[in-house]
């Protein structure tokens, strides 16, 4: 009678792992991430070759870091990244230097912030890389409550902007935009028809992750990836073990000499 129970629960083990091979999740074959993870981003010319921990917003999400998905609108060759939120078009990636130069989207669209948020980057991943200036836009202002001022012309009425943070005061809103410094001084005051120009220069950020467990994977002649599981960059190998912390290197490695994975973090 004990037999019975066992080949019955043998049968629910054999229905599982046919459930589980046949997941909906079909290219969650660990053999095929090296495979499907080799391609890499490009978007017009500005924009190409570009690596771990971005991934196109085509490719399966394993083949990158969650906050870096790159979406590329074919029309107009601009490349776009969600950061908190907000959608930033994407001016320039610089891998070595693991920077880019991003702008909001809604200050390409139209000088002033459309959306009524404040800049904010998620600090556990991205930080600022390069000097630059806090402006606020205030909206919705009284004009006589700043007199010698002039608001400035983008669609809205009653916009002020002004360099540095600021509470809405006796206007309806406030919106911070972090803005480059560059060399010809967009610190200080700036005019209406010099803003759009600066405000589009967007600012810059350098990316905190993914770093040296990349690199060294690279170096192992594996292909960067991320593991939801674990939350972290992972390694996807040509061969067995399939995915690891780095991959074990081919046959020419003499015995003794073993690099053993598991060693980085
Ligand atoms: C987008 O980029 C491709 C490839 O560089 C180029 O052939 C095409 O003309 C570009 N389109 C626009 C609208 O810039
Ligand atoms: C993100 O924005 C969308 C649309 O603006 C909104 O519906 C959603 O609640 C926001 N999510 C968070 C986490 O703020
Ligand atoms: C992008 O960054 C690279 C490296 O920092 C730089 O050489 C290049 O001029 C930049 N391109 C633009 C359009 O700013
Ligand atoms: C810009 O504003 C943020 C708060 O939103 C603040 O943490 C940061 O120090 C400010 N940067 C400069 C250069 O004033
Ligand atoms: C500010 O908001 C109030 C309430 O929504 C509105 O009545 C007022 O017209 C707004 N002021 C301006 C200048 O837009
Ligand atoms: C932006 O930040 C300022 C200063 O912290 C705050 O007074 C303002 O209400 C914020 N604006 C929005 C839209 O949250
Ligand atoms: C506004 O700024 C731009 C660029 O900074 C400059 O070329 C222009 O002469 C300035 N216009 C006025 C009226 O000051
Ligand atoms: C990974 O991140 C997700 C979403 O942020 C979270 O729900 C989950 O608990 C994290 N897992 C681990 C192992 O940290």
């Amino acid at each position: 009678m004990n037999s019975q129970s066992f080949s019955f629960l043998h049968l629910l083990f054999i229905i599982n792992l046919l459930l589980l091979l046949q997941s909906p999740d079909a290219s969650s074959n660990p053999e095929q991430f090296y495979e499907t993870c080799g391609g890499t981003f490009s978007c017009g010319n500005a924009i190409t070759g570009i690596r771990y921990p971005f991934r196109g917003s085509n490719s399966p999400p394993y083949c990158g870091h969650p906050s870096f998905v790159l979406t590329c609108d074919d029309q107009s060759n601009v490349t776009t990244i969600d950061i908190m939120n907000m959608t930033y078009r994407v001016l320039n990636i610089s891998q070595t230097t693991q920077t880019m130069r991003i702008v909001r989207e809604d200050i390409m669209e139209g000088t002033c912030p459309q959306e009524m948020v404040n800049t904010t980057l998620d600090y556990s991943i991205f930080d600022y890389a390069s000097m630059y200036t806090n402006f606020t836009f205030l909206y919705g202002c009284p004009e006589s409550k700043l007199p010698g001022l002039s608001p400035i012309s983008c669609g809205n009425n009653g916009v002020y902007t002004f360099p540095g943070i600021q509470s809405p005061g006796s206007c309806n809103a406030s919106v911070m935009v972090p803005v480059l410094v560059t060399g010809d001084g967009a610190g200080g005051s700036v005019n209406a028809t010099g803003l759009d120009q600066v405000l589009q220069r967007g600012f810059e950020i350098r990316w905190k992750i993914g770093g040296k467990a990349c690199t060294d994977c690279v170096k192992s002649k594996g292909r960067c990836g991320y593991n939801f599981d674990g939350n972290r960059t992972t390694c996807f190998c040509p061969d067995p073990p399939y995915v690891s912390d780095t991959c074990p290197m081919a046959s020419e490695a003499s015995p003794g000499n073993t690099p053993s994975p598991g060693t980085y973090t």
